[in-house]
């Protein structure tokens, strides 16, 4: 299922990391994610919009294997993994997988009996063996790049939202992955929180991480965003820069979805 080689000479693009081909996922009889391809370059940020259970979630837990797809396959960098070929992943193919994956949800999931710092150390310390003192300095100076260097040894339930889901961006930088996901991580924040935590993700975007970003916040997505997919139903409707989707949307789906969500903004 892992198949190194023979996946670096298939790629043909150097410059894709992450190539989805015919992703389907069902739970039970339900088809949350239909059959989505999506290829994401180096460096690119690609978002994701649409509406709730359109299956945005799904997809972007079945890239980090937090689901295993039902079919299909996935590359990042040079492994692929083959989902129609029916062998199970281990557990060890599992884990290696996902260290080159970071991904941030909506709801933080820090470590609520660790320190900030403790909570940004973990990754590196028990699944990358790094040496302590090497980690600890390591934490700290993402504390910094996330502007928490005065949070280092709060415990999470004295941060503020805005400053628990930077902790968790931190932490998903520790492990150096090649591609980070963001699921909705400021839609449980309060509106004047939000700004801090767009911020962050603006300026790793700037500095050339590969991101997979689902969000609700339009103007950021036109902003920031190399690419936007558009989800309906557990399909890639409409994909591409943002001015084209955006502002001229050619599917009635997206066309009424837009409108619905303008509406529905404050
Ligand atoms: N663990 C699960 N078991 C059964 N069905 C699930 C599970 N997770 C998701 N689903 C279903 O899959 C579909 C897609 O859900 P998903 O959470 O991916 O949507 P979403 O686009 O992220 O929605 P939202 O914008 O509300 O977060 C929905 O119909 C949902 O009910
Ligand atoms: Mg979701």
């Amino acid at each position: 299922m892992f198949e190194t080689a023979q996946a670096r000479e298939m790629s043909g693009n150097e410059l894709s990391l992450v190539e989805v081909r015919d992703l389907k996922k069902s739970y039970g009889g339900v088809a949350a994610v239909k059959g989505v391809s999506l290829t994401v370059k180096r460096g690119d940020a690609q978002f994701i919009i649409g509406p709730s259970g359109c299956g945005k979630s799904t997809f972007l837990r079945c890239i980090n294997l937090l689901e295993e797809p039902s079919g299909g396959s996935l590359r990042v960098g040079s492994t692929t993994i083959d989902f129609d070929s029916g062998r199970r992943l281990s557990v060890r193919e599992q884990a290696s997988f996902r260290s080159d994956v970071g991904m941030v949800f909506q709801q933080f999931h820090l470590f609520p009996h660790m320190t900030a710092l403790q909570n940004v150390m973990e990754g590196p310390v028990t699944v990358r063996r790094m040496p302590k003192k090497e980690a600890r300095e390591w934490a700290a100076s993402l504390l910094a790049k996330v502007g928490l260097s005065d949070k280092r040894d709060a415990m999470p339930r004295h941060l503020s939202g805005g400053q628990a889901q930077r902790v968790a961006i931190a932490r998903a930088l520790a492990m150096s992955p090649a591609v980070l996901l963001l699921d909705e991580v400021t839609s449980a924040l309060d509106p004047e929180l939000v700004g801090e935590v767009l911020a962050v993700v603006r300026q790793l975007t700037e500095e050339g991480m590969t991101m997979i970003v689902v969000t609700h916040e339009m103007g950021f997505a036109h902003e920031v965003a190399n690419y936007v997919a558009f989800m309906d139903e557990g399909r890639i409707v409409e994909c591409g820069p943002p001015p084209a989707v955006l502002d001229r949307p050619r599917s009635s789906r997206l066309q009424s979805f837009l409108r619905r969500f303008r509406t529905a903004q404050p």
